[in-house]
């Protein structure tokens, strides 16, 4: 595991994209797998000015996303469809045929979610995954007790996240209780990961993931186990971390 420690929030998505990038351009036809959240939004911000500026392709990208509200309609405008379509996807040449993002409105979510990592398999794979944390240690929505091997599935949220959630609807009753998820088992799949944290709220989760012992109850200390994954972070998420590189792709 390569952890990257950059100035701040613009640097480390400056290096983010880099990554992302490099990828694009080596390999056109990529898998990426996206994230959603606050963190990944200046890796996003510096794609679209790569597509804009310098031509950064993604015609034929594929992409998957981690992850989706249960009950939430695409068109909601906190739903992760939505989200990505207004952060991302609509400001770039990517096609929406190859755009997959879990179906919150499913109506048979276990078949769902079987489909869903068929089509990842058929796919040839997830290149990349960009992963975000949650300051309980979750990747994607496998919170803290998710199984280490675990697939696509419905899972329950954590009282933590639906709390750090509830800023975004008018009311607790609208706050999502359930989200189909990504497994940790389909994201240690990936042949890349890059997982990116910034401010001091993630300063512990950066230190359990890098330093700690790996356990069900801290997702993502799997990614320890990743044969190339990547942390690109900001010096406050860092701030706890006893041992540091840095300079990479700087
Ligand atoms: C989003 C996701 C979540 C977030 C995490 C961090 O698709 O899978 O695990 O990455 O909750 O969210 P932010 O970036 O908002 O702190």
């Amino acid at each position: 595991m390569l952890v990257v420690v950059k100035s701040d929030y613009d640097d480390m998505s400056r290096t983010a994209a880099q990554i992302v990038s490099e990828l694009v351009r080596k390999k056109p036809d990529c898998v990426i797998g996206f994230a959603t959240g606050s963190t990944p939004l200046g890796t996003y911000k510096e794609l679209i000015r790569l597509h804009r500026e310098e031509g950064l392709d993604f015609s034929k990208v594929t992409t998957f996303n981690l992850d989706e509200y249960v009950g939430l309609p695409p068109s909601h405008p906190q739903s992760y469809h939505y989200f990505m379509w207004e952060n991302l996807f609509k400001h770039i040449n990517v096609d929406k045929r190859f755009v997959h993002i879990p179906q919150g409105m499913a109506n048979d979510v276990e078949l769902f979610c079987e489909w869903y990592e068929e089509k990842i398999e058929k796919a040839g794979g997830i290149d990349l995954q960009i992963l975000g944390i949650g300051a309980n240690g979750h990747i994607a929505f496998n919170e803290p007790g998710s199984s280490l091997g675990s697939r696509t599935r419905i899972k329950t949220l954590d009282e933590l996240t639906k709390r750090d959630n509830a800023r975004f609807f008018e009311k607790d009753e609208e706050v999502p209780k359930y989200a189909i998820t990504m497994g940790v088992g389909t994201i240690m799949d990936a042949k890349e990961l890059l997982l990116l944290a910034s401010g001091s709220q993630k300063a512990d989760a950066i230190k359990q993931t890098v330093e700690g012992p790996i356990t069900a109850l801290y997702p993502a200390t799997i990614v320890q186990m990743h044969r190339k994954a990547t942390i690109v972070c900001d010096e406050d998420a860092a701030s706890l971390l006893t041992r540091k590189y840095s300079g990479y792709l700087s």
